[in-house]
């Protein structure tokens, strides 16, 4: 069967920068290290007034063609996962196509171009469809553009405004792929959860506790199911797990729900029996709530053992770096995980060539989805041509007056002209309705 996967990615970050500890944090009145510890985020990438995701795209997918020599001609399909978009009826796609065709002298009239819509789990289910297009054969030879653009933004005052950030991850699935080739196997947990919403609303509506607790039952249920297809997980066979991240304290919390049921039924579990007993088997418990307490009691030991903190480092710190630095970007923020973990691989000079990762995607409202990937030989090329540390150094940093200016400029609610913080640079800028996507 043709290797079918990843070929390339590029990200784009949003142009300005909110400090969380130096700025957010006194505002707030809080300790820095609430932000930093935790929830583990050091800052958030915010849009200047003349991006959006439409900019964020387009720019994301201009330096993914470039890079990859590639033309219109060559592109079969563009799907762009967000939740942040403006119009319900036109995709995004057909607007970051437009931009596209300013610099190509061809254009994207043969490709089928969508919009994906499952809050931040869209970004991979778009990468799944463009991969069962590839399978199924209805390519002709071309590849897929996949684009995930996102500015995650809260109300002010919201318990989320700490997560908040804004960037696009444009990825090529391809036959062959340069980057990882992923499995056929998928596993799932969804249900009809209301702790997150944007109905007809720019910031969303969240319940912030409870979407903790939804993201890791829908992540649990994803595990078993994943499982039950391609059988079970042993923690020696995955080099890295990247997480939907909203923020690092909720990959922590995935970390450790996921390296419990991994080791279940493994000698990892015999090795840790003598220090913190066996895992609790339902079969043993006649009430349910007897049952949960007994676990969350094994998992608070577990937490505490050397063996789970050097797996923890291994498998999960590398796949935090760039997502400590930018904050939630919805639905590509799975893609920086991954990102992030390869690029730690390539600082290391480790030899990757073939190892596993297992992603963990999700969305609220809410679902969960597993699948493997395995990383292909022309990895270390397609990362190391990423300019991420340089974009993220070159952001402008918001005071807090510039901050609450610029947040008003993304308010839809608000009329608000605050110039700009940036001066755009061979970008794609938003400069008013009808004028969209002038590349600058
Ligand atoms: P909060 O209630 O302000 O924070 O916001 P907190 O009081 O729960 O503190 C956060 C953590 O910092 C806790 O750690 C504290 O103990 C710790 P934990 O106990 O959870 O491990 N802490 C400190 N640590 C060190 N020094 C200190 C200190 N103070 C506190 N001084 C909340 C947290 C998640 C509610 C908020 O950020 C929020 O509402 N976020 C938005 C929703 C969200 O991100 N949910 C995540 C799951 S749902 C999801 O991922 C989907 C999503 O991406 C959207 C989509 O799919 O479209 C959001």
């Amino acid at each position: 069967m043709t290797a079918v996967g990843i070929d390339a990615i590029e990200i784009w970050t949003g142009n300005l920068k909110l400090d969380l500890p130096g700025t957010f944090a006194p505002e707030k009145g809080e300790d820095p290290e609430k932000y930093t510890k935790g929830l583990g985020l050091n800052a958030s990438s915010f849009p200047d007034s003349y991006e959006d995701i439409v900019t964020m795209g387009a720019n994301a997918a201009h330096r993914l063609m470039e890079r990859k020599g590639l033309e219109p001609d060559d592109i079969g399909r563009i799907d762009v996962a967000t939740e942040s978009a403006f119009d319900n009826s036109k995709p995004v796609s057909t607007y970051i196509a437009g931009c596209l065709e300013e610099v190509y002298d061809d254009d994207f009239h043969h490709a089928n171009k969508g919009e994906r819509k499952f809050a931040c789990i869209a970004g991979t289910q778009s990468l799944d469809d463009a991969y069962n297009w590839i399978r199924a054969g209805r390519n002709r030879g071309r590849s897929a553009l996949v684009i995930a653009t996102d500015t995650a933004l809260y109300a002010r005052g919201d318990a989320g405004e700490a997560t908040q950030g804004a960037g696009a991850v444009a990825m090529l699935i391809s036959e062959e792929p340069a980057l990882v080739e992923l499995s056929t196997e998928q596993g799932y947990g969804s249900a009809d959860e209301t702790d997150f919403l944007k109905p007809n609303q720019q910031f969303p509506s969240v319940d912030g506790k409870r979407s903790v607790q939804v993201y890791l039952a829908r992540m649990r249920e994803a595990l078993e199911d994943y499982e039950s297809v391609a059988g079970d997980v042993h923690p020696d066979d995955i080099s890295y797990i990247p997480f939907h991240t909203p923020f690092p304290g909720m990959v922590r919390k995935a970390g450790l729900l996921g390296y419990r049921h991994i080791t279940r039924d493994t000698s990892i579990e015999d090795d840790l029996a003598d220090e913190i007993g066996r895992q609790p088997r339902k079969e043993a418990f006649d009430d349910e709530d007897a049952f949960r307490d007994a676990v969350r009691e094994y998992m608070n030991a577990l937490k505490e053992t050397d063996r789970y903190h050097e797996w923890y480092a291994e498998t999960i710190e590398p796949t935090l770096s760039l997502s400590r630095e930018v904050g939630n970007w919805y639905t590509g923020s799975v893609h920086l995980a991954r990102t992030s973990a390869l690029k730690t691989a390539l600082e290391e000079d480790r030899d990757l060539a073939g190892e596993i990762l297992l992603v963990g995607s999700y969305g609220s409202g809410a679902q969960a989805e597993i699948h493997a990937e395995t990383v292909a030989d022309g990895w270390r090329e397609e990362i190391g041509s990423l300019n991420v540390d340089q974009q993220l150094a070159a952001r402008y940093d918001l005071s807090w007056a510039d901050y609450e200016k610029v947040h008003d400029a993304h308010n839809h609610d608000v009329d608000d002209d605050v110039g700009e913080f940036t001066t755009p640079e061979n970008e794609f800028v938003f400069d008013g309705w009808g004028r969209m996507g002038e590349r600058k």
